[in-house]
Parts: C-alpha cells; structure tokens; sequence
C-alpha cells in the first residue's frame, strides 16, 4: 500500500498549489480530483473561461465603440460564437495541462477518481485505499441552489451552462447582481444580449464600498445592462426555449413577471463536500455547511486539513491558493500564515473593480477615525489615451496615524493596480509612503499615487 505524507483532495487552485508546496518542501504527495481535468472549478468552469469571454467581448465593445474614434475604419467584427467558444476552450485546455505538468515536474502522484475518507491517515478512491500521514480536504464549491428555481443549464442556467452557451441570447436575465452575474452579464450584453439583473438587495455587489457601487451600477447601465432592484425571486417557469422570471418588489410586495431566452442563476455558491463522508468522521462544519479550522487549517480530526471555497472566508482563487501554501508549511512544521485583511477582490468587468482591506462601511461600523483620498482617472492622462477616464482611486487611511486601511478601485487595470496597496497594507505603510514613491508617467498607477497625496496635502492633477 501506497504510504504518503500528504493526500489533497481536490486539484483546483486550493488543492493543486498546496500539493506544489509540500513536495516542494519534501513531503510525499498524492492529489485526488474527480473531474477529468485537473485545475478545479478555477480552470475548468470559473475564472479561466469567464475571463476569456470577457476578454474577447471586450475586444468587441473597442472595435465597435472607439476604433473609428482611433481612425481605425473598416467593418466592425462579427460575432462568430462557435469560434468563441472554441477560444475559450483551447485557453482552459492549455492552462489545464498545464498544472498537469506542474504536477508531473514536482513528482506528485495524480489519482483520478472521487475520494472518500474512511477513517483519519486514509484515502478511498474507488476499490484503493491509500495510507496518508495528513490529508488536506480542497473539495471547493458548487452553485447555490435557489427555492422554485429548477436549473436545467440550457434554458436555466448556472454559470457553468452560461459559459457553454447553443446561442447567444436575446434577452437574458441574471438573478443576482454579484460577482458572477455582473461579469457574464456583461459579456452578454456585449455580444448583444437585452440584459436584464433581477438583485434582492437595494445595491450590486454586497460587501462592496457603497460609493463604488453606486459607481459600478451607474456604468453598467450605461453600457446597457437594466437592473430591477430589491426584487426577490420567487420561481422560474421554462419550456424548451423561454423561461419566465416571477419576482416580488421588497418595497410594495407587488408581483412580476419578466420573460427571458436564457435566465442566469447567479446567487452564490455553497461548499461541496458530498461524498467525502464527513459525517461519519465527526468533522465540525458550520451551519452554512463549512468545514470548521483552526488556526492551522486542521479540522477537530487531528491530520485533517482543509482549505479554499470549503472553509469559511471568501470564495477565492488567491485566497484558496494562498491557504493551499500556509497548511503545506503547517504539516511541514513550519508556520504557514494567511493575512486575510489583506486579501484582494476584483470584478473584471470594463472598467475593472478592486478592493482591498476596510470600506467606508466597516469603518464607520467600528467607530474609526478615518480620512479619504480620491482621485478619478480623469486627471489621468494614460487612461484619456484610451478612454478609460471613467472611474477613481480611493484610498482609506487612519486620520491620526496615517496607515493605509483600505483601497478602492474603479478603471482600467484596477485587478493589477490593487496590488500596489496590498503590497502597502502588509508592510504597514501610510499614504504618505506610497504618495512619496516615483510612479513612472504616463501609467494608469500614478493615479494610486495621487489618491494617496489626497490623503495628505491633496491631489497635483485634480
Ligand atoms: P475548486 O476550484 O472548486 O476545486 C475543487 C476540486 O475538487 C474540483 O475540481 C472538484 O472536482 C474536486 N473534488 C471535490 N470533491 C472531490 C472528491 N471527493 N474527490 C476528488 N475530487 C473532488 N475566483 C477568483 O479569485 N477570480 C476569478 O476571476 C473568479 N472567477 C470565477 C468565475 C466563475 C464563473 C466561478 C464559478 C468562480 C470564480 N471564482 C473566481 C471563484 C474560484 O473559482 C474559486 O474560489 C476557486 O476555484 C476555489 O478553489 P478551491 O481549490 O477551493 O476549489
Ligand atoms: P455573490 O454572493 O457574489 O452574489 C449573489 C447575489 O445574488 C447577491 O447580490 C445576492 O443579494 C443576490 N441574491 C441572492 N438571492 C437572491 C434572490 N432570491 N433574488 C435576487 N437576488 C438574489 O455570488 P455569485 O455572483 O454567485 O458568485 C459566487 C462566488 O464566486 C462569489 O463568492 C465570488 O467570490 C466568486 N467569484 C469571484 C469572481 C472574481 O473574483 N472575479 C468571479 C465570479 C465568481
């Protein structure tokens, strides 16, 4: 019987990044996924796929509203969807493979199958059963279910049908106005589609500083998305081609009705730990079907881990990659740690939105001191080149001590330009830090820099 040090189940950002990890310190390592393909919901359904028709429908969206303005004539594209499809493919396939030779290069054993846990130190996968000295649990998520809501994925769909698409639409609604419903939404409307956002609460993006999403909401509907706000669902009827969206307005209780093509379920995703046989093991999970860690990441069963969309935190990428490293290094006995303050979020719509660290919201919530510093892209000649000039930097600092508590970004390459503050929030920077280092002209970062003289003597270009 095979002996490891470590077993990961699950190959998704999580799972694939610790296993790297351990062998890369020394430990001998299995990885179990039960999908064909290695990389998890990231790679395979998430934020690959999504980002490559993002990509290309942006591409689109340039030909048709700003080449003529660039003196680029000629006809605009045309939307060939198969071909579309085909690209966003062949960009899963290559990064897909690619962690398949990441996991070939550092001598980590891949396990095709779907695992289960009979008991602490083993590992189940069909008839075999592998002796491991820890196991580190990365099973990720799955689409949120809604009540009266029956997904189909062709006509009713999650995000894993709206990326696989027969047809594009011609109207589409999206229930919720999160992270997924505004990315694919807008990929749609791009390609064409009437896009209408059916969201239970009064604003977009829950969680996110109230002045960006007021921001946010304002662009979207310039580039033609419609949103019916404070509406909760109720059900959805569809046939082979339509489907019907029945919602109630929070504020009067009246009903409606509003009728789609394709109908996009985009309220959230819950753990996925089916089949692993937590129960049987007395594995704590919280009431929202979380696995419960301590700091270690270990579970209440001694030499099990877990990490990523499974746990308590948010839905991330980076953040399941980066608790992937930390409980690679706690087993390896050294002290794997995670900031989760400092844990960056971004929309990749056009214009981008990133945040990092405190909103005005939390702020106030916790009775601080603060002070704002704001600079729109306007002032930014680099952004005007290309009109990007929608949009601003905020940043959020202590009134008395200066220290950066938090960033809000909304235009071009704000997904890259967060990073500058991130690296700034861990080193305990003030705004006065970053307002004093050369940022090169013209970029998009110099307008990071003049949010943050905001915050003392005042912006230059404002
Ligand atoms: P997952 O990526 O879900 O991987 C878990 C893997 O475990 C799966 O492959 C599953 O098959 C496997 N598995 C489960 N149970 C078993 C078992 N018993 N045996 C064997 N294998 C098993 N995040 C970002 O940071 N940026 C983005 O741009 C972004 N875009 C997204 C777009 C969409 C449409 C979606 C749906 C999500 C997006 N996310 C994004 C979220 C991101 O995909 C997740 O946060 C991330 O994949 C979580 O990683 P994970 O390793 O915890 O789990
Ligand atoms: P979400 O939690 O971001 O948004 C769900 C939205 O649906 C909320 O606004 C909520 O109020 C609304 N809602 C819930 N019930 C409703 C109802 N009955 N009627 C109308 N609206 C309702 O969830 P989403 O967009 O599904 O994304 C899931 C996860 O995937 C997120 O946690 C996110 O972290 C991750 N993700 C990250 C991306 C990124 O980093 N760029 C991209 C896509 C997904």
């Amino acid at each position: 019987m095979a002996n490891y040090d470590v077993i990961i189940i699950g190959a998704g950002p999580g799972g694939y990044v610790s296993a790297i990890r351990c062998a890369q310190l020394g430990l001998k390592t299995a990885i179990v996924e039960g999908r064909d393909t290695l990389g998890g919901t990231c790679l395979n359904v998430g934020c690959i796929p999504s980002k490559a028709l993002l990509h290309a429908s942006h591409m689109l969206h340039e030909a048709e509203h700003n080449f003529g303005a660039m003196g680029l004539k000629g006809k605009s594209p045309s939307v060939d969807w198969k071909q579309m499809l085909a690209y966003k493919n062949d960009t899963i396939g290559q990064n897909t493979k690619g962690v398949e030779f990441l996991m070939k290069k550092n001598k980590i054993d891949v396990i095709k199958g779907w695992a289960t846990i009979p008991a602490a130190g083993q590992v189940q996968v069909g008839d075999d059963v592998l002796a491991t000295k820890n196991i580190i649990i990365a099973s990720g998520s799955e689409p949120a279910s809604l009540p009266g809501v029956e997904v189909d994925e062709k006509i009713v769909v999650t995000s894993t049908g709206a990326l696989e698409l027969g047809k594009i639409p011609k109207k589409m609604v999206v229930i919720g106005a999160g992270v997924i419903g505004l990315e694919l939404g807008s990929v749609y409307a791009r390609l064409g589609s009437e896009v209408t956002v059916v969201e239970f609460l009064d604003a977009i993006t829950p969680g996110m500083d109230a002045e960006v999403q007021r921001s946010f909401q304002k662009l979207l509907t310039k580039q033609g998305l419609k949103f019916i706000m404070g509406a909760a669902v109720q059900k959805t009827e569809a046939n082979k081609t339509k489907a019907k969206v029945h919602y109630k307005l929070r504020k009067d209780d009246s009903e409606h009705v509003i009728e789609a093509d394709t109908v996009l379920v985009a309220t959230g995703r819950k753990p996925f730990t089916n089949g692993l046989g937590l129960d049987t093991l007395g594995i704590e999970m919280s009431p929202r079907g979380q696995i419960k860690v301590g700091a270690d990441w270990q579970t209440n069963v001694a030499g099990i881990y877990a990490i990523g969309d499974v746990i308590d935190g948010p839905m991330l990428a980076h953040k399941a990659e980066d608790e992937g490293l930390a409980a690679a290094e706690q087993i390896a006995g050294k002290h794997g740690h995670v900031n989760y303050g400092v844990i960056p979020g971004v929309i990749y719509t056009h214009p981008e939105v990133a945040n990092v660290g405190e909103t005005e919201e939390t702020l106030k919530e916790q009775g601080r001191n603060y002070k704002v510093g704001k600079f729109s892209f306007m002032g930014n000649g680099r952004a005007k080149a290309v009109f990007a000039g929608e949009g601003f930097v905020k940043i959020l600092a202590d009134k008395d001590t200066d220290r950066i508590l938090g960033a809000h970004i909304i235009g071009p390459a704000a997904g890259d330009l967060i990073h500058e503050v991130c690296v700034a929030m861990e080193f305990g920077a003030s705004a006065e830090d970053l307002a004093m280092t050369c940022h090169a002209h013209p970029t998009y970062s110099e307008a990071v820099r003049e949010a943050a003289l905001a915050c003392g003597d005042g912006a230059i270009h404002a």
